[in-house]
């Protein structure tokens, strides 16, 4: 057999005077790596002292089928190298650690099990999104990350200025001027790539987008991050119809691939973060998603004879509690709720011939809410134009989205799907925060 090299960080090392077991893992997947070492190796007492938990190790040896219970093969080892001591202060010494402590250590907790696996699943999910689009001949659009408009209108921007705020230029009736800044004109952080994929949609034909988004929210929940990603399909010659069925075919696509090529990881979420997880994603793979108007799911709620913390009313949002009845209870499956009323929603989406609900849908599924969000788009320049003066848009700073109303103008629909949501749904993890690398929420941005 020829020898083999092998790189990692030790897990754990139990020994006698004769030999030592030392499982080692290079993040390359959830199993460790059993490595014998036995006394006669050169240096061996002088290197086992070193080979502590944390420690890099490098490993020199064969691959041997293994005798004992719980690997097929391990490495009996010809040499052992430390590459990285690691002392006792190590906190991640073998013992559950509380969720809480370990985003405290965001830089370690890439070392835990059920954080290595976390992020495997996150890449390959990535990768599955691209693989999606790029196998229907989507094009890859970058939208940019410096904006000057609010797409969704909430008002939920990050500014981007590099004027003192010390002591900024003003203008002559003593506001800030902007005209003097770096893009001289006020700028944000995108909070979606939504308007400019239009643009390339109606040229390209099926586009999407995929990075990050920034939301100055100051909702501190389990599923609102300040900085997320967002996948944003943008489909021209589309109507709301082909969006819902895009939307379905895409979340159903990713949990089918997840559950292909990550079936080692999803063990470990089944077996210690939630029980239900593997019958929760067969049954929403298997199943149609339900699809009812918000008006339909206004109906349910009210006959659901319960007492809502926040009243249930045709006209206001769906709280998350609502959103979790109608998956998580009623249904018992991924809703989609299309029709809402238009003065929920923003500018953008098309007003239906009611005159009173734009075609908006929301994909809401068991355990986290909504996890889509998305519309047909109103193509039609008249009544763009009067959303947008009923929304307090200047004409003027959106002449570039108004032009593709002007010019070849087309039905067409997309949404955004959050990808730490999707990332939560498949692995069953219960908070934002441990399913990005490192959280940026309210009153926390480190690392
Ligand atoms: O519903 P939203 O706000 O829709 C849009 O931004 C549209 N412009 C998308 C489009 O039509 N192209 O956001 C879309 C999704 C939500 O359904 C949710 O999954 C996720 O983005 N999301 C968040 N995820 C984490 N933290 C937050 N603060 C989020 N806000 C939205
Ligand atoms: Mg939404």
């Amino acid at each position: 057999m020829p020898e083999i090299l092998v790189n990692g960080w030790v897990r754990t090392r139990r020994g006698s005077k004769a030999f030592s077991f030392i499982e080692i893992n290079d993040g390359s997947c959830l199993k460790n790596l059993q490595v014998i070492a036995d006394a006669d190796l050169p240096g061996y007492e002088e290197a086992m002292a070193r080979i502590t938990t944390g420690a890099a190790v490098s490993v020199q040896g064969e691959l041997v089928e293994s005798k004992g219970k719980g690997q097929a093969w391990e490495v009996k080892a010809s040499q052992v190298t430390v590459v990285g001591e690691a002392d006792a202060s190590y906190p991640l010494q073998k013992k559950g650690h509380s969720m809480e402590f370990l985003r405290e250590i965001a830089h370690l907790r890439p070392r835990a099990n059920l954080f290595g696996a976390v992020f495997r699943v996150r890449s390959r999910l990535a990768y599955a999104v691209h693989q999606f689009y790029q196998d229907r001949g989507f094009v890859y659009v970058h939208t940019p990350l410096i904006t000057a408009s609010d797409c969704e209108g909430a008002g939920e921007l990050f500014r981007v200025s590099t004027l003192d705020p010390l002591d900024p230029p003003k203008t002559e009736h003593g506001q800030i001027d902007y005209g003097q800044d770096f893009f001289a004109r006020p700028t944000y952080l995108t909070v979606s790539g939504q308007l400019e994929a239009e643009v390339f949609a109606c040229a390209l034909g099926n586009v999407y987008t995929f990075g990050p988004t920034f939301r100055a929210e100051n909702s501190n929940t389990s599923r609102h991050a300040s900085e997320f990603w967002m996948i944003e399909p943008e489909m021209a010659f589309t109507d709301l119809v082909g969006n819902m069925d895009l939307a379905e075919a895409f979340v159903k696509y990713l949990i089918a691939d997840i559950r292909e090529h990550c079936a080692d990881d999803l063990e470990i979420f089944g077996r210690f973060v939630d029980k239900g997880l593997h019958d929760r994603l067969a049954f929403v793979l298997d199943r149609p998603f339900q699809r009812v108007s918000y008006t339909e799911a206004i109906e349910v709620l009210e006959a659901s004879g319960r007492t809502w913390e926040h009243p249930v009313a045709w006209g206001d949002n769906l709280q998350s509690e609502h959103e979790r009845y109608l998956a998580e209870e009623h249904f018992k499956c991924p809703v989609t709720v299309y029709n809402y009323p238009k003065e929920i929603k923003p500018f953008y989406m098309r007003l239906n011939d009611d005159n009173k609900t734009v075609t908006a849908m929301d994909v809401l599924v068991p355990g986290i809410g909504e996890i889509v969000g998305g519309s047909q788009r109103e193509e039609r320049l008249d009544v763009l134009e009067a959303n947008m003066e009923r929304h307090g848009l200047s004409k003027e700073d959106y002449g570039w989205y108004l032009d593709l109303r002007r010019f070849g103008s087309v039905p067409h629909a997309g949404f955004g799907l959050g990808f730490e949501r999707m990332l939560m749904f498949v692995t069953g993890m219960a908070n934002i925060r441990d399913v990005i690398p490192f959280a940026r929420t309210p009153g926390s941005a480190e690392f």
